[in-house]
């Protein structure tokens, strides 16, 4: 539809307020899973790796295209491509160009093992990218293959390195706490941070479907590693209006900054600002619901257009305050490689 105008003001009403639910939060950020494979198995996600179970393929270009102008119609401008591993696509740098392209998008970002950023991520700066997060739960490199199942942290590095050469503008490294496995590392982060405009995030293990023997034994809380950064002279910082779910730290000696996402702090879900959108093409309203919407037989012609933003903004209204996490209900999500995070 090259030409027609989709900027969310021609739709009448502000941008923001048509994609918000009964609790007042708005959703101007979405994150599409672009595949559920992966090339890792990680100990908490795909341990026995990933085994394509013979459904239906992927969302095509096309089909990707006329989602993403509908969501963004509708006042969304940040999209994060997710996977399992989003760089298994072929695909992808045509991807990324066609999403960046959609009018209303500002921010187009990915979030990766890693393993191919040496030889594609300037492909994919070029095709538009603008933010990367990589997922890196140790700087130990005997670690690191211990929990991913792969040796492949050099690499990774070695991306992010070239991220910065690049001057991209957001690099976030995703770091999941795991007691015993890489809990004492934070001394070693922080020097990773000190002359590095990063940031690590410390994401809490979160359970789901398939990971409750591991969930029990590895799950730690974040409050120590607070403790700790607190203690070290990290200072919380206000919180942004437009924020995501991770409480930020800086210190005036140091380039990077530390991001908490405590899963099961009180109040996590109350600033929720995302929606999400399976490889399969199902709207998924929360991490850890118990249904997907399905989005794909509207995004078959440019002429569901129409039926396909009342779908979307319909179903916004059921979208719950919060997860069930602390009642031991992890939705229908058997692992996060099958939601993207
Ligand atoms: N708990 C917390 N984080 C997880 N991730 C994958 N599975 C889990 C889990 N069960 C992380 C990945 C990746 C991000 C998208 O989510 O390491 O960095
Ligand atoms: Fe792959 Fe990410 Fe799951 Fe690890 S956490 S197995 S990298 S999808």
């Amino acid at each position: 539809m090259p030409g027609e105008q989709h900027q969310p003001k021609s739709r009448g009403g502000t941008a923001m307020s048509q994609l918000s639910d009964g609790f007042g939060r708005s959703f101007p950020y979405m994150r599409l899973s672009l595949t559920e494979a992966c090339n890792f198995r990680c100990s908490y996600c795909l341990p026995d790796g990933y085994h394509a179970d013979g459904r239906p393929q992927f969302l095509g270009v096309a089909e990707i295209e006329r989602l993403v102008r509908a969501f963004a119609a509708l006042g969304m401008h940040k999209i994060r491509l997710t996977g399992g591993e989003p760089s298994l696509r072929k695909d992808l740098e045509q991807i990324i160009a066609t999403v960046a392209r959609v009018p209303g998008i500002r921010k187009v970002a990915i979030t990766t093992n890693g393993c191919r950023l040496p030889r594609l991520l300037p492909l994919w700066q070029r095709a538009g990218l603008t933010a990367l997060n990589v997922s890196m739960d140790s700087l130990r490199r005997e670690r690191f293959h211990a929990i991913t199942g792969h040796d492949r942290l050099p690499e990774i590095l070695e991306g992010i390195e070239l991220a910065q050469q690049l001057g991209l503008s957001s690099v976030k490294l995703n770091a999941v706490l795991l007691r015993e496995r890489n809990d004492d590392e934070l001394p070693q982060w922080m020097e990773f941070l000190r002359e590095r405009p990063v940031s690590v995030r410390f994401i809490e293990l979160m359970r789901t479907g398939d990971n409750a023997e591991f969930f029990q034994r590895y799950h730690l809380d974040a409050e120590g590693v607070i403790n700790q950064l607190t203690a070290a002279g990290w200072q919380q910082r206000p919180r942004a209006a437009d924020a995501g779910p991770a409480r930020e730290f800086n210190h005036p000696d140091y380039c990077g900054t530390v991001g908490i996402i405590a899963p099961y702090s009180r109040d996590f879900c109350k600033d929720c600002n995302r929606l999400r959108v399976t490889a399969r093409g199902d709207l998924r309203l929360c991490l850890f619901g118990d249904f997907g919407i399905a989005l794909r037989p509207l995004l078959q012609s440019d002429q569901d257009r129409e039926a396909l933003i009342a779908r979307i903004s319909g179903q916004l209204g059921l979208k719950a305050a919060g997860h069930g996490l602390h009642q031991g209900n992890t939705g229908i999500t058997p692992h996060l490689a099958s939601i993207g995070g």
